[in-house]
């Protein structure tokens, strides 16, 4: 509930400086024609909610930069001062209105001029239509109405009234929570149709699901007999390993006799191959002794042989006496040759005596005769040496032949035991390369397998390649297997999870749907129902009240006047309507004032209590009669304050307090 407790205008219109104390109950403020007694309820709306479709600038006294208004005011029992100021610009000139605030016991809290307006409108709990330009719908229809407008209420158009009532009684609750119902309800029918698209893959996801558990079996069944296959294949691979071990084992062995073999007829033929050399040899050697023995027995040697080294020495004896001989044959010679000489020259060399012919004669013969003694004895001599040489080297001859005899018989002899010693050796061969003929029998017997177990190998790798490619392509389709399992598990697995959603979206449908069908067909008809029922019962207060007030004021029986579904006023006559326009003039204020009036107390009633009824000027045109009954209508008002201007004397009585506004030199006062 709200009060006025006090306004201070500071070059406002009419007035500089004046503050006023407003009481309670009721006030009536009089005054002559421009005292000054509307500016003050102006000033007032001013303050609360910034001019409205009162131009503000108006307000600020002519020839003034400058003005406030300051109000003080009670809600709920807590004060509050609102403070707006007028400032002229400087530059411009225009009027600015800057400077706002609302004081508290909280503090001072500065606004814009509309931040203002709407921080008092949710002081006041008023519920405005948006976008109103009035100062405030809530404040016009049922605290003030500035005088001019007083009647134009009733002209306003019947749509907007209602759209005015409907805010006031916040009656728009209703089709705003239909508005958002149909809303909510559209959305959830988009909610619900996304759920339902989700649904529509259902059959297909449910066919798939049957193939692929069906092929899940298939995979299934396919695994199991392919791992028992290769349990199988593993297990003959396994024997078959051992097969191979065995004939690989044999195998080697034979190989080994089989290269021993070869080692031992490798010996063999060295051993025959030096058999052979050994026998050739011996042979050869047999031959050689053949040839050594016919050789001796060539070789005749006579029984006694001389002593060569006696002849030797007999030659060298007789060369001595031959060369003593000789000398002396020589010296023969020279001497003969000397008396030859001397004969021949007549003269003695050495003593130059006369020699004759043949004095030497004689001498000569004998030297000749001596001479050929000695020559002969030489001659003796050489034949005896040549028959000397003859028996010695008859003699050197026959050792040679002995001594060669000998050496042959020797080498006889030794031929005969190198024969003999490699005929041990040959036996020993012999012995030899039959053992090894015995080892090589034996071994060919047992190396006679080598092929066939090679054959055997080799057949046994085969098959061991076989099983090991029939186990790798079985390996590959098991793996095969499995992956399809895995894939079709992991699908089936994503279908639980979409029949989890298709779930889920069937039950979000049914809420969805329950929700709309809620939405539809029981709550928005019980909001329009709950409206229409507020309506109504407004309607019917409106009516009981706005009849009273105005059987009260026009005490005609013939006029009445009620409130149809547009909250507009409707004038009857007996029984048919009569436009407002061809009321009289007290008729348009009463009418206009029990219109207000009405809207005063169901505004108190319903949106809560305002407290403050402003009314300016609501007689006009009112006899004296209709005066009085104002006044008793006056009191009947349930009102905390009432602030009342008139010029009316009548209505002093009726106020609890009275102030008079007057203006003196263009400047007012109240007294
Ligand atoms: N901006 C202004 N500066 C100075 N005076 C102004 C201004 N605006 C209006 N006035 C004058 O202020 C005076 C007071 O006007 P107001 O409307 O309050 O008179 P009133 O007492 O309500 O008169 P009425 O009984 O005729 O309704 C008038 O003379 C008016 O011309
Ligand atoms: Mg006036």
């Amino acid at each position: 509930m709200m009060k006025i407790k006090r306004i201070e205008m500071h070059n406002i219109r009419s007035y500089i400086n004046e503050a006023i104390e407003i009481p309670d109950g009721t006030m009536l403020l009089e005054g002559d024609i421009g005292s000054g007694k509307s500016t003050i309820l102006m000033a007032i709306e001013f303050a609360l909610f910034g001019g409205g479709d009162i131009d503000y600038s108006s307000l600020l006294r002519i020839g003034e930069d400058s003005g406030y208004v300051e109000l003080a005011i009670e809600v709920d029992g807590k004060d509050y001062t609102l403070y707006r100021e007028l400032k002229r610009n400087a530059k411009s000139g225009k009027i600015e209105h800057k400077t706002c605030h609302i004081s508290s016991t909280a503090g001072r809290t500065p606004y814009s001029a509309t931040e203002m307006k709407t921080a008092v409108l949710k002081l006041l709990k008023f519920r405005e239509p948006k976008n109103a330009r009035a100062s405030s719908v809530v404040y016009r229809y049922s605290v003030y109405t500035p005088q001019e407008e007083m009647r134009i209420i009733l002209e306003n158009k019947p749509d907007e009234r209602l759209n005015t009532m409907r805010k006031i009684f916040n009656l728009e609750k209703y089709s705003t929570a239909a508005d958002n119902a149909r809303t909510a309800a559209k959305n959830l029918g988009t909610k619900k149709e996304v759920q339902q698209d989700k649904l529509k893959e259902e059959p297909d996801i449910i066919k798939k699901k049957e193939e692929d558990e069906e092929n899940l079996n298939l995979y299934r069944m396919k695994l199991k007999d392919n791992e028992a296959k290769k349990e199988k294949l593993e297990s003959d691979i396994s024997d078959t390993d051992k097969e191979y071990e065995n004939a690989k084992k044999k195998y080697d062995d034979l190989k080994m006799k089989n290269n021993d073999l070869k080692t031992h007829q490798k010996l063999l033929l060295d051993k025959m191959k030096e058999k052979d050399d050994k026998v050739k040899s011996i042979e050869r050697r047999i031959n050689t002794v053949k040839e050594l023995q016919k050789q001796t027995q060539d070789i005749i040697i006579p029984e006694v042989i001389e002593n060569v080294d006696e002849l030797n020495s007999k030659i060298d004896d007789i060369i001595k006496e031959i060369g003593n001989i000789e000398h002396m044959k020589g010296e023969k010679t020279g001497i003969i040759k000397k008396y030859e000489d001397m004969t021949a020259n007549g003269i003695c060399p050495l003593c130059g005596r006369e020699v004759y012919q043949g004095e030497f004669e004689p001498k000569l013969k004998d030297l000749k005769k001596e001479y050929e003694e000695i020559n002969t004895k030489a001659s003796k001599l050489q034949d005896e040496l040549k028959e000397l040489k003859q028996r010695r080297d008859h003699a050197t001859k026959t050792r040679e032949m002995a001594r060669q005899r000998e050496d042959l018989l020797n080498k006889a002899k030794h031929e005969e035991e190198y024969i003999a010693e490699a005929q041990k050796d040959l036996a020993t061969i012999n012995k030899y390369i039959q053992e090894e003929n015995e080892i090589i029998n034996r071994l060919s017997g047992e190396v006679g397998g080598l092929e066939s177990a090679d054959k055997k190998l080799r057949d046994i790798e085969r098959k061991k390649r076989e099983l090991n490619d029939m186990k790798m392509k079985l390996e590959g389709e098991v793996r095969d297997a499995k992956a399809h399992i895995d894939e079709t598990e992991r699908r089936l697995e994503e279908y639980g999870r979409k029949f989890e959603e298709f779930g889920k979206a069937r039950q979000k449908v049914e809420r969805y749907s329950n929700l709309i069908s809620f939405l539809q067909d029981v709550f928005i008809p019980a909001l329009a129902e709950a409206e229409q029922s507020i309506m109504v019962s407004l309607n019917r207060e409106m009516n009981e009240l706005v009849s009273s007030w105005f059987a009260k004021l026009v005490p005609d029986p013939m006029k009445e006047i009620t409130i149809d579904d547009n909250f507009t006023p409707i004038i009857r006559q007996s029984g048919y309507d009569m436009d407002v326009s061809s009321l009289s003039g007290g008729e348009k204020s009463a009418v206009a004032l029990s219109y207000r009036l009405t809207l005063n107390a169901i505004v108190n009633n319903y949106v809560g209590n305002v407290g403050v009824l402003i009314l300016d000027e609501p007689t006009d045109g009112f006899s004296k009669e209709q005066l009085q009954k104002f006044g008793d209508v006056l009191r009947d008002i349930n009102s905390e304050q009432i602030i009342l201007v008139s010029h009316e004397a009548e209505l002093e009585n009726v106020a609890d307090r009275v102030m008079r506004v007057e203006k003196s030199e263009g400047v007012s006062h109240i007294d």
